[in-house]
């Protein structure tokens, strides 16, 4: 069972679809009479992004890229690989960069950089979880769910090992399951 692995739930359910409904609130005033692209950074951000996007009311469309900095560890590498890229240009576009946790910054600011190179209108952050105390690189959040303290965590689409996605909530990982004590 998943559950066992679980030290403690961080965010409910309930507390994520809150969070999640005032997010996409924002965003439809901040962009109101424009059409944003919102590029999912795969696969953590999939059950974000199915969330967000059905709590806009704007037109939007999506589209999705997938990295990878971890391998199995917790900790990133510092080497970023497209794994997929973008199936559409993004040239004069408003892109929203939706990620699901902001840890060293390593994944995004190559992201985000890389992105700019392709001069859409506008591109901004829109990450679920942040963990401020982490970043070794600088990166501008426009769009922050929660900040939480420095610990792993899965459920809602975040992953250990490529497990533990398909958990409704978010909640800490016991430091055993990954060998920390
Ligand atoms: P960064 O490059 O260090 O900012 O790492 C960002 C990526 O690391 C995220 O997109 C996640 O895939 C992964 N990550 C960082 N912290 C966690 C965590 O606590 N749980 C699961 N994945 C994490
Ligand atoms: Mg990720």
């Amino acid at each position: 069972m998943l559950e066992q692995d679980i030290e403690r739930v961080l965010f409910s359910e309930e507390q994520l679809k809150q969070r999640v409904a005032e997010i996409a609130q924002q965003i439809d005033r901040d962009y109101e009479g424009k059409e944003p692209l919102l590029v999912s950074v795969l696969r953590g951000s999939f059950v974000f992004m199915a969330d967000l996007v059905r709590q806009i009311t704007l037109p939007c469309t999506v589209d999705f890229m997938a990295v990878s900095s971890y391998g199995s560890g917790t900790t990133s590498s510092g080497q970023v690989k497209i794994v997929k890229d973008l199936s559409e240009q993004i040239e004069g576009k408003d892109v929203i960069v939706v990620e699901d946790i902001l840890d060293s910054g390593n994944t995004l600011s190559y992201l985000l950089k890389l992105l700019e190179a392709r001069h859409p209108a506008s591109i901004r952050l829109c990450t679920l979880l942040d963990k401020p105390e982490r970043r070794t690189k600088p990166v501008h959040v426009d769009y922050s769910g929660f900040s939480i303290p420095d610990a792993f965590v899965v459920g809602y689409g975040l992953d250990y090992d490529e497990k533990y996605r398909n958990l409704p909530y978010i909640g800490i990982l016991k430091p055993r399951v990954y060998g920390g004590e």
